[in-house]
């Protein structure tokens, strides 16, 4: 069994073990000379050789725990026809959302369509790299992916003005969103995925009283279905408020926590496995302030079940010798 299975299951809290969210990607210059010639980011990530290569260029480097495979929350809009593409400096811009054909998608046209990220997991999971190691899969939660599909672009400057117009077309949106990540969840699972991670990225766009309909309803539901294939959930609700109500309500297997949550509270307050917290941006300054305040999370979660990870995915401004160093850090810790 991994170490992080060891810390989900076995509740065990000698053990450090550490992945980092968006560790293959954009800091490591053996996958930016990949993306220079595969400029359509999707079209990359339904290359199975080439992203089955990207998830394992981190585990080449680093002694790291898990491989996370190399896919994007947005490969669902595109699973489901709406157009996905990057701009360079932008971030991500999708086409017109079109419901009718959208409802009436089978889960065979849709793993068709995204069968690739199947192949490059079974791929990843297969690979002597990955021994004694976690293949994580996941998928954007049910209100982050809403946002994309209708925001058409990252909310970073706030939702469109009438987002919450449509109350039909949202509550029906979301359940066929939710009805295609089961489909996604269950298709990574049968492929080697071993751990399920949701990210919802803009929960903390919400306001307390929409909670219950497009956060807490719809991520339950999800984490339900995962359990069921024996399957445990790594979630992560970025900037919401009360991460204690989010673990009673939703109940799943990790919590994983943003910078901006003070960890003392969470180990006072939460007993499942934690995940994560350090500020991205640590990896920017040097090495004994990355050593200090990684040494902060692990003396707080000294006795708690507790996998190391950032509070939010590595920045690609990142020097790669700084990784190294933290996950070297982690594991003499
Ligand atoms: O963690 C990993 O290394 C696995 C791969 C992974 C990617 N995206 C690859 C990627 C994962 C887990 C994601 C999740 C994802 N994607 C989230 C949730 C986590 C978060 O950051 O909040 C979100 C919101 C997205 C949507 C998305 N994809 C955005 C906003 C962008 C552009 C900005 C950015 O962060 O780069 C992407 C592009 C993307 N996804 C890249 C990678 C490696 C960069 C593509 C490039 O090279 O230009």
């Amino acid at each position: 069994m991994s170490d992080i299975k060891k810390v989900i299951k076995d509740k065990k809290t000698d053990l450090n073990p550490i992945w980092i969210m968006r560790q293959a990607g954009r800091y490591l210059p053996e996958f930016r000379k990949i993306r220079e010639k595969h400029t359509n980011f999707i079209r990359l990530c339904l290359n199975s050789d080439l992203s089955a290569e990207i998830t394992l260029q981190p585990l080449k480097r680093f002694d790291l725990d898990a491989a996370i495979i190399f896919s994007d929350i947005l490969i669902l809009p595109y699973g489901l026809n709406q157009k996905v593409e990057f701009v360079k400096n932008v971030g991500p811009i999708l086409g017109d959302l079109n419901f009718n054909q959208m409802s009436k998608f089978t889960a065979n046209f849709f793993t068709e369509r995204i069968n690739p990220v199947y192949k490059a997991i079974e791929l990843v999971q297969n690979n002597k790299l990955t021994e004694n190691k976690s293949t994580i899969g996941f998928v954007g939660a049910p209100w982050t992916l809403l946002v994309y599909m209708l925001n058409k672009k990252s909310p970073k400057q706030g939702l469109k003005k009438n987002f919450f117009e449509d109350k039909v077309l949202i509550t029906e949106m979301l359940k066929i969103i939710e009805k295609f990540l089961k489909i996604h969840i269950k298709n990574q699972i049968n492929s080697g995925a071993e751990i399920i991670q949701i990210f919802d990225s803009w929960a903390g766009l919400l306001n307390n009283k929409d909670l219950d309909k497009y956060v807490y309803n719809p991520t339950f539901s999800l984490v339900e279905f995962t359990k069921t294939l024996d399957v445990p959930v790594i979630c992560f609700p970025r900037g919401i408020k009360d991460y204690k109500k989010y673990c009673d309500i939703i109940q799943p297997d990790v919590i994983c926590i943003d910078y901006e949550i003070d960890p003392v509270q969470i180990a006072k307050n939460i007993k499942i496995p934690v995940q994560g917290g350090m500020n991205p941006k640590i990896l920017l300054t040097d090495k004994e302030n990355l050593k200090k305040e990684a040494k902060r999370y692990l003396d707080i979660f000294k006795d708690h079940p507790y996998i190391f990870n950032l509070g939010h995915g590595v920045l690609p401004e990142t020097n790669p010798t700084m990784m190294e160093y933290l996950v070297k850090m982690v594991k003499d810790y």
